[in-house]
This record gives C-alpha cells, sequence and structure tokens, in this order.
C-alpha cells in the first residue's frame, strides 16, 4: 500500500513528497514541529500536542498553518489514508518559503507537512528490559521550551548514544544538573524514595508525557517533585526513566557505567509504565 505525506494541502506519495529550497525551515531551521503516538488506532493527546504547537507557533511569530479543528481533521485524515493503527505522526510548520534573508519576511503563508511511519510499540523490548543512556553536556540554546526543528544537538548527543549502544543521551547543564534527554524528558527515582523530574522552563521542552504522566502519578497517590537532580544523583537513584511520546515510559537501568538499581526497570517504573498504556488504550477511564 502506498504511503502518503500531506506537503501544503496535498496527499502525495511519500517518497515523492518535497518543499522549495527556499523553504526557511530547510535554510534555517525556522520552524516547529510534533510529534504523537498512535496505539491501537487512538491518536494519544492529540490536543495536548496541538496546544504546544500553538505555543511554539506564537513564540516564534509564525501564525497557525490552517485553524486548529481543521488540523485536527487533516492528522486523522492522513492517519487513516495510511492505516496507521500503531505508529506515529510527525507535524512540522515552516515560517514558509522567502527569498534568504535571515530577518522573518512577512506576508508569506507557513509550510505545514505531516507524514506517518508504523510502529509497534508495544513489542519493543526495551519496555520491558530497559535502556542505557549516557550523559552529555547540554549544547542547546535557551529556549528549549519551544520545540524548533532546530535539533543538531540533539542529534550529536542521540548519535554519540548510538555509538556507545545506548538508548538516549541526558544532556547535563553547567552546574552538573540534568535538563533532559535529547528527545525524551527524564525522572528518577532517589535514593531516599522520591520521585523527581525536573521543573519546567526555558531549559526543558514540557513534554505532553510528562503532564499526562504527571496527572496519572497524582491520581495514584504517587508524589512527583519537580526539581533538577545532579548527575551523580541518578547514578545513586534507585529507579530512573524516560518518557516522550514514542518511548512511552522508557526504564533506564544504566546510566554511563553505572547500573541503576539491580540493573533491571524498577517497580514504580513499570506501574507507571502500566498505568500510561492502559491511559494511551483507554483502559483509564478518567478526565483527559
Ligand atoms: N521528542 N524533550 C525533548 C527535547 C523532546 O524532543 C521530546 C519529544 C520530549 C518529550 O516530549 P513529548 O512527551 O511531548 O513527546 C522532551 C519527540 C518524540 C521527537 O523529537 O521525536
Amino acid at each position: 500500500m502506498p504511503r502518503f505525506a500531506y506537503v501544503d494541502g496535498r496527499y502525495v506519495p511519500h517518497d515523492a513528497a518535497s518543499v522549495h529550497v527556499e523553504d526557511r525551515g530547510y535554510q534555517f531551521a525556522d520552524g516547529v514541529y510534533e510529534v504523537a503516538a498512535i496505539l491501537g488506532g487512538r491518536l494519544i493527546d492529540q490536543e495536548p500536542h496541538l496546544d504546544r504547537l500553538e505555543r511554539s507557533l506564537a513564540a516564534l511569530d509564525i501564525p497557525m498553518p490552517r485553524p486548529r479543528p481543521v488540523l485536527a481533521m487533516l492528522m486523522r485524515e492522513l492517519i487513516a489514508r495510511n492505516r496507521v493503527r500503531d505508529g506515529l505522526i510527525y507535524l512540522q510548520v515552516t515560517r514558509g518559503v522567502a527569498p534568504r534573508d535571515h530577518k522573518f519576511p512577512t506576508g508569506i503563508a507557513p509550510t505545514l507537512v505531516m507524514t506517518t511511519r508504523r510502529t509497534d510499540w508495544l513489542k519493543q523490548k526495551r519496555l520491558s528490559e530497559g535502556v542505557k543512556v549516557i550523559t552529555v553536556p547540554d549544547l542547546r540554546w535557551a529556549r528549549c521550551d519551544i520545540k524548533t526543528i532546530s535539533l543538531l544537538p540533539n542529534c550529536m548527543g542521540k548519535t554519540e548514544a548510538a555509538a556507545a549502544g545506548a538508548y538516549e543521551a541526558w544532556q547535563v547543564d553547567r552546574d552538573g544538573f540534568v535538563t533532559e534527554g535529547t528527545s525524551s524528558n527524564v525522572w528518577i527515582l532517589t535514593a531516599d524514595n522520591r520521585l523527581k523530574t525536573r521543573a519546567l522552563g526555558p531549559e526543558i521542552l514540557r513534554g505532553v508525557t510528562r503532564d499526562s504522566l504527571m496527572r496519572i502519578a497524582a491520581e495514584e497517590g504517587v508524589s512527583v517533585v519537580e526539581e533538577p537532580f545532579t548527575v551523580d544523583e541518578a547514578k545513586q537513584a534507585r529507579e530512573a526513566f524516560v518518557t516522550s511520546a514514542t518511548s512511552f515510559v522508557t526504564p533506564v537501568v544504566q546510566v554511563d557505567d553505572t547500573v541503576i538499581g539491580n540493573g533491571r526497570p524498577g517497580s514504580l517504573t513499570e506501574r507507571l509504565l502500566r498505568w500510561y498504556i492502559d491511559y494511551c488504550t483507554g483502559l483509564r477511564q478518567e478526565a483527559g
């Protein structure tokens, strides 16, 4: 079955999908994106992803490419056309096409691109076995709360992780505190049993999965402390995990050369993952 991409109003075969060479996304990384998971045919957290898209666009003074209900409808249409039951949808908005000039041009229309990919999330061993992560210096800019397509430091970190046989790289700020993964938020259960994740701010992306898991944890009576933690604190943690639309709640069993806990996914992490999957599949009935 052919796979389609959505490019500015048209559904085109994925292999033939393209944008103009003077698209500002191509020349300046002048754009933002979202990735949302699809599980059992359900698009997970569509509204919070669209909320964040609106925030990212507003921060960069890029207009919404379509009214929000139209965007939501186009996403569902692409997923249906590509018959994705388990996978993801990628949505990217750039400022648009203009002759190369650093300053933001006026009067151009944003470019909207969407693609999908199939993945059988729940068959992935990393959820049951956990993963290794490495730590790298955080080389990024001062507005990591904007989900911009400018991802070079993230790509460098992820490449270094892969070379070390790790799933993710945890980025570390100048004071030795972990900010976040290159494409995930980071959590630990400290040696004294406190579930910690870094507080929101310009140093990290506000993960949609992070938000959902915070809500689920609160419903289950698990308190979360929003505080920074150092690499040393993480290495002494009882448990650790990362969250993202595509990682769900992925247990971390090794940080650099240090094994976390007994080297197996922690029991709180496993419960959080189960609750999160139940939320995604609709087994949890709380108000989203
Ligand atoms: N990344 N932090 C960063 C830097 C991210 O890129 C992501 C998501 C997250 C988690 O956000 P969410 O829970 O909304 O997925 C945190 C996506 C999955 C990506 O770039 O592929």
